[in-house]
C-alpha cells in the first residue's frame, strides 16, 4: 500500500513548511547540545570534593547577562522572520471562490469542484503546477485534511469552512488521511491525490461530467434496478438515473472510475465491490453503509452494474 511521506515535499506549499521544520529542528538540537554539554560539563569540572573551601562568589556578571539574553533574542527573532516567511508561501489567502470544496462525512471525503460541477468522492484529481484554492467544511463531526507531501494539515470544522492551497509539482498519486479522531473508522478515512498533466486532467474532467453509464445487459439492468428499488438511492447519486439524486453517501455517477472503495479501504475491483455489497459492516464497522443481505444473485447485479460506472 502506498504510503506519504512528511518529509518529502512534492509542492511549494509543502516546500515551504520543510524548508522552515529543518533549520529549526537543527537550531533546537544545537541549542540543546549546547546547554546540556555545559550543565554537564559544569557538574564534572565544579563538584564539590571533601575538604576543598568554598568557590568564590560572584554577586553578577553584565557582559554573560547581555550576551545571554540578546543571543536568544536574535535566535527567536529569525525564527519569526522564518516563520513568517513559510506562513506566506505555505498559506496565503483563498482566493475570491474555491477551486475545490472538500467535505469531511464520517467516513469518508465529498469532493466538489464548483466552476465544473464534477462530484467525488475521497479520489482528488488535480491538475499538475497549479495552485488550487480549497475550501474545507464537515457535515458532521471535526475532521482534519491532510496530504504530507502536497500541503498542510487544516481541521475540516462543522459550520467553519477553512482554507488550505492544494498543489503538485508533478504527475503522481499521493496518500493523504484524516488526521483528526472523528470515530469508529477514522483510520480509513483516506484521501488519495491524483495529479495529472493539466490535459489528461481536462480529460478526467470532461468524463466525470457525463452522466452514469446505462445499463448494457440483462446483469447490468437488474443491478440498476435493485439499486433503485433498495434503499440505496435514499443516500447515494448516480446522475441520469432518476430519483437518485441525494448526496448523504459518496455520488456514484463513476465509482467504476475510482480506484479504491471505502475510502481506501479496499482497491476497487468488481470482486472486491461485490465483497463491499455484501457486507460492509464486515469490512468497515461502523461505517452508515448498513448490511442489506442481498442474495449472490443479486450482489452478482449490483456490482455488474457499479463496475460499468467508469
Ligand atoms: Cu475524519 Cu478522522
Amino acid at each position: 500500500m502506498q504510503t506519504s511521506n512528511a518529509l518529502d515535499p512534492q509542492s511549494p506549499q509543502a516546500r515551504a513548511i520543510y524548508d522552515l521544520a529543518i533549520p529549526s529542528t537543527i537550531i533546537f538540537a544545537l541549542i540543546f547540545v549546547i546547554v546540556t554539554g555545559a550543565i554537564i560539563y559544569a557538574i564534572l569540572r565544579f563538584r564539590g570534593r571533601a575538604g576543598e573551601p568554598d568557590p568564590k562568589q560572584i554577586p553578577g556578571n553584565r557582559k554573560v547577562e547581555i550576551a545571554w539574553t540578546i543571543i536568544p533574542f536574535l535566535i527567536v527573532i529569525l525564527l519569526l522572520a522564518m516563520t513568517i516567511s513559510a506562513m506566506n508561501r505555505a498559506d496565503p489567502p483563498p482566493a475570491p471562490s474555491p477551486d475545490l470544496v472538500v467535505t469531511g462525512h464520517q467516513f469518508w471525503w465529498q469532493v466538489d469542484y464548483p466552476a465544473s460541477g464534477v462530484i467525488t468522492a475521497n479520489e482528488i484529481h488535480i491538475p499538475t503546477g497549479k495552485p488550487l484554492s480549497v475550501r474545507l467544511e464537515s457535515k458532521d463531526v471535526l475532521h482534519e485534511f491532510w496530504v504530507p507531501e502536497l500541503t498542510r494539515k487544516m481541521s475540516n470544522v462543522p459550520g467553519q469552512p477553512n482554507h488550505i492551497w492544494l498543489q503538485a509539482d508533478k504527475p503522481g498519486t499521493y496518500i493523504g488521511q484524516c488526521s483528526e479522531f472523528c470515530g469508529t473508522q477514522h483510520a480509513w478515512m483516506r484521501i488519495l491525490v491524483v495529479a495529472d498533466e493539466p490535459s489528461k486532467f481536462e480529460e478526467w474532467q470532461r468524463a466525470q461530467l457525463q452522466p452514469g453509464q446505462a445499463a448494457t445487459s440483462d446483469a447490468t439492468a437488474k443491478g440498476l434496478a435493485l439499486f433503485q428499488t433498495s434503499t440505496c438511492i435514499n443516500c447515494h447519486a448516480i446522475r441520469g438515473v432518476a430519483g437518485a439524486d441525494l448526496r448523504v453517501a459518496p455520488d456514484l455517477t463513476h465509482v467504476g472510475s475510482r480506484r479504491q472503495l471505502g475510502a481506501g479501504i479496499l482497491e476497487n475491483t468488481p470482486a472486491n465491490m461485490r465483497l463491499w455489497l455484501k457486507s460492509p459492516q464486515h469490512i468497515k464497522p461502523g461505517a452508515l453503509m448498513p448490511d442489506f443481505n442481498f442474495t449472490d444473485e443479486q450482489l452478482d447485479q449490483l456490482s455488474a452494474y457499479l463496475s460499468t460506472l467508469q
